[in-house]
């Protein structure tokens, strides 16, 4: 490891405050799940009618709910078939190393970094999870996707009677929403952990971002609040980035051009047997 990366991973683990890691789709990419903006991503392809990021947004489930529901479940789908990747299983191990110190920002709503083993407590899925449906904006109503809906669903699956009974799971038997954060949605501390999120950063000994373009705003204002306080921040992403510009010639952080399953273990390897 680079001197200079031993440098600010030291800086970090001997100053006050969380060990945080913000993650995009980058690192479930080795997991064979498309990312947003990448060549194959969802936002490139998007659906077979629509256009892709118009799928993504309350008006959308307003006018055409099943059309949204039907792609919310293929995509589900996609997500259920993957595995996670020693990336994910890095942040697994990196969490049993520093306990309360440790807390995970993700903007991925696959599911991954769960079921590697992450714990919720430590968790906050800043953008949802694809895994679980709520009625309107209540907190209380989220639930699982009833696992009888299955996880065969093809981009041209019809939106089946037993699926429409399955998710029309809200009062007076109204239909159900998936529990993910939509374009024209806005952050919030209930569903969301905004507020937290923030604080987070403002805290934050040492942030570690991992695979993300940085097109959201919440992980921007996180990346930005860090980097304005000349905390340590290490980058790993395939391309560069708005956070790879952020550190670069910052004196604070660190650029890992390339892939999470690669540039990752070594530094909670390092980590974890300093924690
Ligand atoms: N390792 C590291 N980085 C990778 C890898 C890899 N194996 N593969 C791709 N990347 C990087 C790409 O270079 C890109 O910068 O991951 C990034 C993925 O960017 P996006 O596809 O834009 O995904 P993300 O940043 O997570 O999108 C943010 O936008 O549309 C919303 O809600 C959606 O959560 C999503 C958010």
């Amino acid at each position: 490891m680079e001197p200079e990366q031993q440098r600010l991973l030291d800086r970090g683990l001997a100053a006050e405050g969380p060990i945080v890691v913000l993650t995009g789709a980058g690192i479930s990419a080795e997991s064979g799940i498309p990312t947003f903006r990448g060549e194959d991503g969802y936002w490139t392809v998007g659906s077979k009618n629509f256009h892709p990021t118009e799928m993504a947004t309350q008006a959308a489930f307003r006018r055409m709910p099943e059309e949204v529901w039907r792609w919310y479940l293929y995509r589900r789908s996609v997500c259920r078939r993957a595995d996670p990747n020693p990336a994910h299983h890095a942040i697994v191990q990196l969490e049993r190393a520093l306990g309360d110190r440790f807390l995970l920002l993700t903007q991925n709503v696959d599911g991954l970094h769960l079921r590697a083993g992450n714990t919720l407590e430590r968790t906050y899925q800043i953008h949802g999870n694809i895994d679980y449906l709520r009625c309107g904006d209540a907190p209380e109503s989220l639930q699982p996707v009833p696992l009888e809906i299955g996880e065969q669903w093809g981009k041209d699956s019809p939106f089946t009677e037993e699926a429409r009974a399955l998710l029309s799971c809200c009062e007076g038997g109204r239909l159900s929403r998936p529990h993910v954060l939509w374009f024209d949605e806005y952050y919030d501390e209930a569903l969301f952990h905004f507020e937290s999120s923030i604080h987070a950063a403002a805290q934050a000994s040492l942030l570690i971002v991992i695979g993300t373009s940085g097109s959201t705003n919440l992980p921007m204002q996180v990346g930005t609040i860090v980097a304005r306080r000349g905390a340590p921040m290490i980058v790993i992403n395939r391309d560069p980035s708005p956070f790879s510009r952020m550190v670069e010639g910052s004196g604070s952080g660190w650029f890992a051009e390339g892939k999470a399953g690669d540039h990752l273990p070594p530094i909670v390897e390092y980590l974890a047997e300093r924690a």
